[in-house]
C-alpha cells in the first residue's frame, strides 16, 4: 500500500472509531481506568447495532431452513473437549521478538523479504534511530547507516541469512559471496574495510512495525484463556507444593518423588531430562493446577460437536443437516489490531452442517454461494467481498477445502468469514476422547465396504464461522459516507451518512415535532408508541434545530425521520424523510407503521 493510500486507511478508520464513540457505538473497555486495548463494549447503538446483524444471521441460517437448528452452549466446557479438538496443543501461534525493539510478534503474518531485497529499519523518529543503532553496535558489532530515522546497510541473502554490508563495498559482491559461505555469523573483509561485511543468521520475516531482522527464537503462545474451576483455590496447592518442592536438596529427585507415574511420561518427564530448574518447576506447576483447569471457549463450533448425537436424537433431524450457534468467544491474541476487527473477546456466528461423506464438495458449493449473497444482501458495496481459496499448506491438517470471504478493508483485503470442509475429524476425534459412538445411522443406505443395510458412518462437516464484530465493522465501513449537497437556497453542505441496511440500523425510525409546543411533542410520542407496539424501534427527538437532528440521524445511520409539524396537528399527515436521498414525502400519520414496515421488509 503506498503512503497516500495508507494515510486515507489510517483517516477512514479514525473518522469510523470516533463516530462510534461520540454517538455511543463502541467504547474501548474500562476506559476509565486507562482502558483495555483488546476488549470494546458496545454502547447503546452498537448493542442494537450488532443485534440487529445477529438476529439477521439466525433468521437466515436457522429460521429460514428446515435443516438447520440452534443450540447456545456453555461457554466453558470440558477441559477434554480442547485436548479432544486439538486446541489445548496446537491453538498456538509462533510468537517472535524484536532484540532492538522489543516489539512481539506472530512469525506467520511478519513481511517476508526476498533475496537481494534491502532490509531498512524503520525508527519512530530520530532519536530512537540513534538509540537503536547504538544497541546495533553493541550487541552486534556493526554500524548501520543512519538516515534520518531510517537504519541502512542491512540485505537479504536467502531465508536463512542476511547480511551487513558497509556503504564502502558493492552489495552484488556481499550477497554473491555470502551464497557461497556456509557459515552463519561470519565476516568477510576485502581490503581490510573499517567496517567488514557481517553475515547472520535470518528467520525468513522481519519484524512488522520496524522491519527489524535482528529477532528471538519462535516460541509457541497458547491462545486460550485460562480460568479455575472448584471450590479450591489451585494457587493454594501450588503454593503448598512448591515450597516442599524447592525446600528439597535435589529437585529433579523431589519432583519425581512427589509425582511418581505422571514423573515418567509427558511435559514433566520432557522437563526433567532437561535438568533446567525452571522448566522442571513450570511443568510441576502445570501437574498440580491441570486437574482444575478449564478454558474459555475460543471458538463457538466444538460444542456442535460434542452435543450433535442429542441434538441428532432430540430433534427428528437427519443428515444432512446442521447446528448453527452464535456468542461469545475468547482468544488471547498476541495481536490486537484495527479497531474491532482481531479483539481478545469477540463473537462468532458458526454452523457446522453435518452430510453423507463424499457429498461435502457440492455442501460446499452450496455454502459458499449462500453465505456470499448473505453477506452482498445488507451491502451498499458488493464488490468489496471476494473468495479466496486456502494454499493446500495454508489449511488446518484436517480440512479437504476452505475458503475466506474476504473484504476489501481500509488496509487491504482480509478474512471475514471462513467456509472449511472439516471431513469427519472433529466428530471422529470427540469419538476417540468420549469413548461415545457418535455415528449416524442411515436405515436406507447400504454400507458401501459391506454392500449391506444400514450405513452407519462419522458425517463429513462443511462450516461456515463468520466473526458478528469483525461482521460489525465491516458494515459500518460499506456505510460510512460523506456527502457534499446543495441545499434548496444553493449552499453546498457536508454531511457524513451511515448507510446501513435498514434491517441493521440500530433505530429505524426517528420522531421529531418540529417544535416543542403546540401539541407536536405529544403527537410524536402517539406515534413513537404505535411504532413500539409493532415492534420497531423508534425514538422521539426534540432536542436541538430540525436541521441537526436529521444530521444527527444520518450520521447514526436512522433510516427514516417522520417530522410532526403544523400541518399534522390540521389534517393528519406527517413527513417521511429517507436517510440516503433525503427526500421527503407526505404521508398519513395513521399509514406511518405500515409505510415503515413495508420499506424494511
Ligand atoms: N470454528 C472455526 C473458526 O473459529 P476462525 O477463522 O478462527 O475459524 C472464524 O474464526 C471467524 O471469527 C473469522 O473469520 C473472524 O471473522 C472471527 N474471528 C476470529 N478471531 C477473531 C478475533 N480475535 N477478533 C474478532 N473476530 C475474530
Amino acid at each position: 500500500m503506498s503512503s497516500a493510500a495508507q494515510t486515507q486507511a489510517d483517516d477512514l478508520m479514525q473518522k469510523i472509531v470516533s463516530l462510534c464513540k461520540r454517538r455511543g457505538f463502541v467504547f474501548q473497555s474500562s476506559e476509565i481506568y486507562g482502558g483495555l486495548k483488546s476488549a470494546y463494549d458496545y454502547g447503546p447503538l452498537g448493542v442494537e447495532l450488532k443485534r440487529n446483524l445477529m438476529n439477521e444471521w439466525w433468521r437466515d441460517m436457522v429460521h429460514g431452513r428446515d435443516n438447520v437448528v440452534g443450540l447456545d452452549a456453555s461457554i466453558i466446557m470440558h477441559p477434554n473437549v480442547w485436548r479432544a479438538s486439538g486446541h489445548a496443543a496446537g491453538f498456538a501461534d509462533p510468537l517472535v521478538d524484536c532484540l532492538v525493539s522489543k516489539e512481539r510478534f506472530r512469525a506467520d503474518k511478519a513481511p517476508r523479504p526476498k533475496p537481494g531485497d534491502a532490509l531498512p529499519i524503520t525508527c519512530a523518529d530520530q532519536g530512537v534511530a540513534k538509540t537503536w543503532a547504538e544497541i546495533i553496535e553493541k550487541r552486534f558489532g556493526i554500524t548501520l547507516e543512519r538516515e534520518g530515522r531510517v537504519l541502512n546497510g542491512l540485505y537479504c541473502v536467502n531465508s536463512s541469512k542476511f547480511v551487513y554490508c558497509p556503504k564502502s563495498i558493492p552489495v552484488e559482491k556481499a550477497l554473491l559471496y555470502a551464497q557461497q559461505v556456509t557459515e552463519i555469523g561470519g565476516s568477510w573483509n576485502p581490503g581490510g574495510q573499517e567496517n567488514p561485511v557481517h553475515y547472520f543468521p535470518f528467520r525468513g520475516y522481519v519484524g512488522p512495525t520496524f522491519g527489524s531482522p535482528f529477532l528471538s527464537e519462535e516460541r509457541q503462545f497458547n491462545l486460550m484463556f485460562r480460568t479455575a474451576l472448584g471450590a479450591v483455590d489451585p494457587m493454594n496447592e501450588v503454593a503448598t507444593h512448591l515450597a516442599a518442592l524447592t525446600a528439597a536438596p535435589d529437585l529433579a529427585t523431589a519432583v519425581t518423588e512427589r509425582f511418581g507415574k505422571d514423573a515418567q511420561e509427558g511435559a514433566l518427564a520432557v522437563a526433567l531430562a532437561s535438568g533446567d530448574r525452571a522448566k522442571i518447576l513450570r511443568a510441576a506447576i502445570e501437574q498440580i493446577t491441570s486437574p482444575a483447569m478449564a478454558y474459555l471457549r475460543p471458538e463457538t463450533a466444538q460444542a456442535m460437536f460434542v452435543q450433535f448425537k442429542n441434538i441428532l436424537d432430540s430433534s427428528g433431524q437427519k443428515v444432512p443437516f446442521g447446528i448453527a450457534q452464535m456468542g461469545k468467544s475468547f482468544r488471547n491474541e498476541i495481536t490486537v489490531e484495527h479497531f474491532i476487527f482481531r479483539s481478545c473477546e469477540f463473537e462468532q456466528m458458526e454452523m457446522e452442517f453435518f452430510c453423507e461423506p463424499g457429498t461435502q464438495k457440492e455442501w460446499m458449493a452450496y455454502w459458499k454461494e449462500q453465505r456470499m449473497a448473505w453477506w452482498k444482501r445488507y451491502a451498499n458495496d458488493p464488490s468489496k467481498f471476494q473468495f479466496r481459496q486456502h494454499a493446500a499448506d495454508e489449511m488446518a491438517h484436517y480440512a479437504d477445502d476452505c475458503y475466506d470471504v474476504e473484504y476489501a478493508y481500509p488496509w487491504g483485503w482480509g478474512e471475514l468469514e471462513g467456509i472449511a470442509s472439516r471431513t469427519d475429524y472433529d466428530l471422529s476425534q470427540h469419538e476417540k476422547h468420549s469413548g461415545q459412538k457418535l455415528r449416524y445411522t442411515d436405515q436406507e443406505k447400504e454400507d458401501p465396504a459391506t454392500g449391506k443395510k444400514p450405513w452407519q458412518y462419522l458425517p463429513y462437516v462443511i462450516e461456515p464461522a463468520a466473526g458478528a464484530t469483525r461482521a460489525m465493522l465491516v458494515y459500518l465501513i460499506d456505510a460510512y459516507h460523506e456527502e457534499e449537497r446543495r441545499t434548496a437556497t444553493g449552499e453546498i453542505e457536508k454531511r457524513t451518512v451511515l448507510k446501513l441496511h435498514p434491517r441493521l440500523a440500530p433505530i429505524k425510525v426517528a420522531i421529531l415535532p418540529l417544535v416543542k409546543k403546540d401539541g407536536m411533542p405529544e403527537k410524536a410520542q402517539e406515534l413513537a408508541a404505535a411504532f413500539r407496539k409493532a415492534g420497531i424501534l423508534a425514538k422521539c427527538d426534540e432536542k436541538a434545530s430540525i436541521g441537526k437532528r436529521y444530521a444527527k440521524h444520518d450520521e447514526i445511520g436512522t433510516p427514516w425521520c417522520i417530522t410532526i409539524d403544523g400541518q399534522t396537528m390540521q389534517d393528519g399527515t406527517v413527513t417521511l424523510r429517507d436517510r440516503d436521498t433525503t427526500e421527503q414525502v407526505r404521508i398519513s400519520m395513521d399509514q406511518a407503521v405500515a409505510s415503515v414496515r413495508e420499506r424494511l421488509s
